[in-house]
């Protein structure tokens, strides 16, 4: 990562403290590594990202419903899953530092370090080496790799490394009144098993035909050892998944469609498409028969916020195997039986929000000749943003307050609005900017006289005079979720 770009996600990471988006977990007990929690505002942003995903994936889609199953499963769904025995990361030991790493991401940063570097074949080169090896599960190679690299252990700077060995990142606690007869039951590492367990489920007691979708957003956890960057790899985070089943033959078809539908729902958010890009998979999952990445380019270069599989029929038949139920639909246009096969979209909540966050912070120098200013803005899209609207009497007194008071209790029903009395309404301004409220409705003297308002543009600092009673349609149309939706349908 460049110095510019260092700083940059560093003032972002700062900002999300200051202003109440995200806090390291624990923080009074020296925290916990790679867990976070989300504040006052944070949690309005999270919110607002869930609702816009529900309402494109559910609410205008005919033919997808939504579920919330539980974290706790029956322990045989994850070694049906694969994941009790495949859900593993290649690790690597430093002996002098006693510091654990993932082998491929040891070599990734080497493969960056030659990049900036400017040695674009040696980066080639790595790059398929590393792919090779890992395609083959083969692990004495990787640590050969890393050894004819000369790649050193950022801590201890020495080269004395283990052999490279399988790391399982579930985790698993236990379920049971008695230590005796207590089961092992994992956190779920991702949401889309609960939605295959409950295939059935949902197919006839909501008379689904193929195609359709079951979506839903819930927690994963996963063990991550080497947790790094901010919310961007957690060991408790957020997923929003639809499994997507469709008849047998036609899934490459859906597969294409959804990779189109998923990117422009993102550029929509972000707005701009030189932001992101697709990275198709190299090393299958055990599951798929193709594979995407949408990656996003984050201070720390492009990376993955969404995956989209192709998953076959793979989840379906072992469960059908394992559970020793039929998990089958009879299609009447064919008048046959089948288990369904299955495209995935998964985007991880927390990694959306960095995307948006990102993309939002901005340090704006305003100085004029005479005058050094400056600001720190979120350019959220209106609908999106946690708070909406802040309205502001110009003055304590004289009336101003209970009038503002009037247009808060007027728009609060439908939107998350601030009252805010305190300071020069120029320092108000500036706190709006710098938690993202794209309108500042200003209530003056000439408000008690003729029922208008100032209202203040958080990106172009603009302002306008408007009726008190058009603040609600212009609400409406700029901070609406119409505003978005409108475009994906
Ligand atoms: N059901 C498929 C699945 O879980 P994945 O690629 O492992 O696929 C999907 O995860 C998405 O979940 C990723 O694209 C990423 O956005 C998010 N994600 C995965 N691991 C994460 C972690 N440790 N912290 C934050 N987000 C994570």
């Amino acid at each position: 990562m460049s110095k510019q770009n260092d700083d940059f996600f560093k003032s972002v990471i700062a900002h999300a403290k200051e202003y109440g988006l995200v806090f390291p977990s624990s923080e009074i007990y020296d925290g916990l590594s790679a867990v976070y929690d989300y504040g006052q505002l944070g949690v309005e942003l999270k919110n607002n990202l869930k609702q816009y995903w529900w309402k494109s994936m559910v609410q205008l889609h005919e033919n997808i419903v939504g579920i919330d199953s539980a974290i706790f499963m029956h322990p045989t769904i994850w070694k049906a899953s694969g994941h009790v025995d495949g859900f593993n990361d290649p690790m690597i030991d430093n002996k002098d530092s006693k510091k654990r790493y993932r082998a491929d991401q040891l070599i990734e940063d080497q493969i960056s370090r030659y990049e900036a570097d400017g040695k674009t074949e040696e980066a080639q080169q790595l790059q398929a080496d590393m792919d090779e090896a890992l395609n083959a599960d083969d692990l004495p190679r990787l640590k050969a790799i890393i050894e004819e690299h000369n790649i050193v252990c950022p801590q201890s700077g020495t080269k004395n490394w283990t052999d490279v060995r399988q790391f399982n990142l579930m985790f698993s606690t236990k379920m049971g009144a008695s230590a005796e007869d207590a089961d092992t039951v994992y956190l779920r590492p991702e949401t889309a098993q609960g939605i295959f367990v409950n295939f059935l489920n949902v197919q006839k007691s909501g008379r689904m035909k193929v195609p359709f979708g079951i979506a839903q957003i819930g927690k994963a956890f996963r063990n991550e050892v080497i947790a790094r960057q901010f919310i961007m790899r957690m060991r408790e985070f957020e997923q929003m998944e639809l499994q997507f089943f469709v008849r047998p033959g036609t899934e490459l078809e859906w597969y294409e469609k959804w990779k189109e539908t998923r990117l422009k729902w993102h550029i929509s958010l972000n707005g701009d498409s030189k932001k992101y890009r697709f990275h198709d998979h190299v090393k299958l999952a055990h599951y798929a028969n193709a594979a995407v990445d949408i990656e996003y380019d984050f201070p720390f270069g492009f990376k993955e916020v969404e995956g989209i599989h192709s998953r076959t029929d793979f989840d379906l038949a072992q469960h059908q195997k394992f559970s020793g139920k039929k998990l089958q639909y009879f299609d009447p246009e064919i008048n046959q039986n089948y288990v369904p096969y299955v495209v995935e979209t998964s985007v991880g909540l927390d990694r959306l929000f960095l995307t948006i966050l990102c993309n939002a912070f901005e340090e704006q120098d305003l100085s004029t000749e005479d005058k050094k200013d400056s600001r720190s803005v979120l350019h959220f899209h209106p609908a999106i943003a946690p708070v909406k609207a802040a309205v502001l009497p110009l003055t304590k007194k004289d009336g101003l307050p209970e009038k503002a008071r009037e247009i808060l209790n007027s728009l609060r029903i439908d939107y998350n609005i601030q009252y805010d009395e305190k300071d020069s309404i120029g320092k108000r301004y500036r706190r709006q900017d710098a938690i993202g409220t794209p309108f500042c409705i200003t209530v003056d003297y000439q408000t008690l006289e003729d029922d208008t308002v100032t209202v203040r543009h958080r990106d172009s600092m603009e302002q306008e005079r408007l009726p008190i009673a058009g603040l609600e349609r212009m609400m409406a149309e700029k901070a609406g979720w119409k505003s978005l939706l409108n475009d994906l349908i």
